[in-house]
C-alpha cells in the first residue's frame, strides 16, 4: 500500500490537519471494521459459550505473536496490557527491593510513570535520583548524543542504583536514547540495575527490536504510532525479570490454571495480565499493524516520518522568533518548538487558535512549548498549512 492510500483510510484525517500522532494515532477504517466484526462474531458465537473461546484465544495469540515479532523477543516475553503506563508499572511493582536502593529516573519521563516510581520509593524506602537527559538532548549534535547520554549515566550511577528509567524516544524533546548501549553498561554494574523503557513514542515510529530485546521492561501502547484502538498495549519483559518478579495486580489471567485460586502464576509474561479485557480491540490493532506493514518496513516508514518532520523543522527555522528544541532536524517524528517575542500567544493559546483552523498540535508543560508530530500519513501540504498557520499567528 502506498502512503497516500493509508491516509485516505483514516476518517480522522479527512477533515483536519493532524499533528498529534504522539498523543493518539488515527484509527483506519478497516481497523474500525475489524473491531466491529470481531464484536459481532463474539456475540454470534457466544458471548460466554464453549464456541467462542477458540476464537478469543486465536485473537490473543495472533496479537501476542505480532508484538513479539516487532520486539524481536519470544512469545513468552510479551504481556498484553491496556496502555503504556500499566506496562511500566505492573512489572516494576513486582520486583524485589531493599531499603536504600536508588531509582535513577531521566528528567524526560512521563508524569504518570514518575509518580508511580515516587510512590514505590515512599513505600519501600528507596531513594530517587535524576538522570539529566533533557538539556543534553537539546544541546548535543546528533552524532555526539549517545556519548553524552552514556557519560551522564556514568556520572549518576552509584553503587546503590537498582533501576534506571529512560524512554526510548523522548516525548518532549523528540530525541532517541541509546537504549541498547545503556543496557550494556548496566550489565557491567555490580547491582545489575533493572532497565525500564517507556516506549510510548517509539513503538510504531522507529525500529524497536534492539531496544525492546535489551530492556527489562519495554512498555508500549497500540493507540499512538501503531494507529490501533485505545485500550490495548503490551510490554516486553526480560528473562531475568520473568524469573524474579511477582505479579502485582492479580487476576485469573495471571494464573496457570485460571479456575483455581491455588494455582501457580504463569511462568511467562502472562503473569502480568489481569482479567477480562476488550477482545475486539485485538482485531483492530492487528489490522492497523497489517496496514503499517503494507506501507513498508519500520526502517522505510521512519525515512518517511523523518522527511516530513525535517520539513517541519526546516520551516520553523524560517519563522521569526521560533526556536526548535533540537538543534538539528529530529531523528523521528516529534518536533518541539517555542515561539518567542512580545505579544506572541502562549503555547496553549496557539493550540486553541490553530484548532480553530482545524490544525491540531499540542502544548507541553515541561519544557513549556509546542509539539507537532509527523507520521507516514502526513503530507507536505499539511506541513505547509501548519507553517502558514503559525506565521499568521505570530
Ligand atoms: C512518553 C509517554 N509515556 C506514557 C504515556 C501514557 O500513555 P498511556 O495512557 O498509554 O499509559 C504517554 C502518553 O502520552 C507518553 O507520551
Amino acid at each position: 500500500m502506498r502512503q497516500g492510500e493509508l491516509r485516505h483510510l483514516m476518517p480522522a484525517l479527512a477533515n483536519k490537519t493532524y499533528f498529534n500522532y504522539g498523543g493518539q494515532g488515527p484509527l483506519p477504517e478497516p481497523s474500525l471494521e475489524a473491531i466491529t466484526a470481531s464484536w459481532r462474531t463474539i456475540q454470534e458465537l457466544g458471548p460466554f459459550t464453549s464456541a467462542v473461546w477458540p476464537f478469543v484465544e486465536a485473537q490473543v495469540a495472533a496479537v501476542r505473536s505480532r508484538l513479539a515479532a516487532a520486539c524481536s523477543v519470544g512469545l513468552h516475553r510479551i504481556a498484553l496490557t491496556e496502555n503504556v503506563t500499566s506496562g511500566c508499572v505492573l512489572p516494576l511493582w513486582g520486583l524485589q527491593w531493599q531499603a536504600g536502593d536508588e531509582l535513577l529516573i531521566s528528567d524526560c519521563e512521563h508524569p504518570g510513570v514518575v509518580a508511580a516510581c515516587r510512590e514505590l520509593a515512599r513505600r519501600e524506602s528507596l531513594s530517587l535520583a535524576m538522570l539529566p537527559v533533557m538539556a543534553l538532548s537539546c544541546q548535543s549534535a546528533a552524532a555526539d548524543l549517545d556519548g553524552a547520554i552514556l557519560d551522564a549515566l556514568e556520572q549518576t550511577l552509584t553503587p546503590r542504583t537498582r533501576l534506571v528509567v529512560l524512554s526510548h524516544l523522548l516525548w518532549n524533546t523528540g530525541a532517541v536514547m541509546p537504549i541498547a548501549k545503556v543496557a550494556e553498561r548496566l550489565r557491567g554494574h555490580g547491582r545489575r540495575p533493572w532497565l525500564l523503557v517507556d516506549a510510548a513514542q517509539s513503538m510504531g515510529s522507529i525500529p524497536v527490536a534492539e531496544a525492546a530485546a535489551a530492556a527489562d521492561i519495554y512498555a508500549f501502547t497500540g493507540h499512538k504510532w501503531l494507529c490501533g484502538p485505545e485500550g490495548l498495549g503490551g510490554v516486553a519483559l526480560s528473562e531475568r525479570l520473568l524469573e524474579q518478579a511477582q505479579p502485582t495486580l492479580i487476576g485469573w489471567r495471571s494464573l496457570r490454571h485460571e479456575g483455581s485460586a491455588g494455582s501457580s502464576w504463569h511462568g511467562d509474561a502472562r503473569r502480568f495480565e489481569v482479567a477480562t479485557s476488550c477482545v475486539p480491540l485485538l482485531a483492530g490493532l492487528a489490522s492497523s499493524m497489517d496496514l503499517l506493514d503494507d506501507a513498508g518496513s519500520a526502517e522505510l516508514r521512519l525515512t518517511q516520518i523523518h522527511e516530513r518532520s525535517g520539513q517541519v523543522w526546516q520551516g520553523l527555522q524560517q519563522i521569526c522568533g521560533c526556536e526548535t528544541l533540537l538543534q538539528e532536524p529530529p531523528p523521528a517524528g516529534l518536533v518541539s518548538f517555542r515561539l518567542t517575542g512580545s505579544g506572541v500567544p502562549s503555547p496553549e493559546a496557539l493550540v486553541a487558535q490553530l484548532g480553530e483552523q482545524a490544525i491540531w498540535l499540542r502544548s507541553l508543560d515541561d519544557p513549556h512549548c509546542l509539539r507537532a508530530c509527523t507520521h507516514i500519513t502526513t503530507t507536505a501540504a499539511e506541513v505547509d498549512l501548519l507553517l502558514a498557520g503559525l506565521r499568521g499567528l505570530t
